[in-house]
């Protein structure tokens, strides 16, 4: 049976290398992003692998976008929600404005819970809901704390929906992933050798791996870390 999938930041990064590894002759990959050039490059690599890509462009820190995105995605039934669009804002906290505070709940917290909110009552049994957190939904850092309030937030809520998605058989899966090779660090001061980061694609493998056990089987939680140590 054709399986619908939709991933939200899959412009780039571990949103794209998700893409890449659920692609599929039996799948509809809706894939949404902001940057249409970045998308369209995600939608060629993957385009002959995939029965049908659907492209949405909208901007998740706000509300107005989210729920454009939940009406081009439209009412017929999602198998798999992979909640990965996210942003950093890294600075001490005494510097966070209060449109970069918004900003970051509004597409790290927000949108996911709406998302959530808006597919889950469709979801067949046997459906997945995969949540990209972070280690730092569970360890602090100094200078992330706009970006370890978002993730904290969305490990209380993604714990919480899961239990209340049990009796609909849908399965919550959160990835915590380490330092990540992509251009989210681009922007970020400091220094932050490459070198000790996972591959984007380890985190894509994961989420497969996850959504291949069988139905009844749920992986809940998974701690990506480069076995030489974490930056
Ligand atoms: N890289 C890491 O070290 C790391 C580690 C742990 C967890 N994570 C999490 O993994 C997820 C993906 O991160 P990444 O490293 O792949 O980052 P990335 O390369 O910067 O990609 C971020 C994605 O989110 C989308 N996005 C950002 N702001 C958006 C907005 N306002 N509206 C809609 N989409 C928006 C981007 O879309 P456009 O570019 O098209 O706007 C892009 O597709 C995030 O939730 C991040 O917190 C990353």
């Amino acid at each position: 049976m054709m399986k619908r999938i939709l991933i939200t930041g899959a412009s780039r990064g571990i949103g794209r290398a998700i893409a890449q590894k659920l692609a599929a002759p039996d799948v509809t990959l809706l894939l949404h992003g902001r940057d249409t050039v970045a998308l369209a490059e995600t939608c060629k690599l993957i385009r002959s692998n995939c029965a049908n890509v659907v492209k949405l462009i909208h901007d998740l820190a706000t509300e107005k976008g989210v729920m454009d995105l939940i009406s081009q995605v439209g009412s017929e039934p999602l198998n798999v929600l992979v909640n990965n669009a996210g942003i950093a804002v890294v600075k001490p906290f005494r510097e966070i404005t209060l449109e970069e505070w918004n900003q970051t709940v509004g597409v790290n917290v927000t949108a996911p819970f709406l998302l959530m909110q808006s597919f889950a009552g469709q979801m067949p049994p046997g459906s997945s809901i995969v949540n990209i957190l972070s280690v730092a939904a569970k360890t602090a850092f100094p200078n992330w704390s706009a970006y370890c309030m978002s993730k904290f937030a969305l490990e209380g809520l993604s714990q919480s929906i899961r239990h209340e998605l049990r009796e609909h058989c849908i399965r919550v899966i959160n990835i915590y992933p380490a330092a990540t090779n992509t251009e989210i660090w681009d922007d970020v001061t400091g220094d932050w050798p490459r070198e000790k980061m996972i591959s984007a694609e380890q985190v894509g493998d994961t989420v497969a791996y996850a959504l291949s056990r069988p139905a009844d089987v749920a992986i809940e939680n998974i701690t990506l870390s480069n076995a030489a140590g974490n930056l």
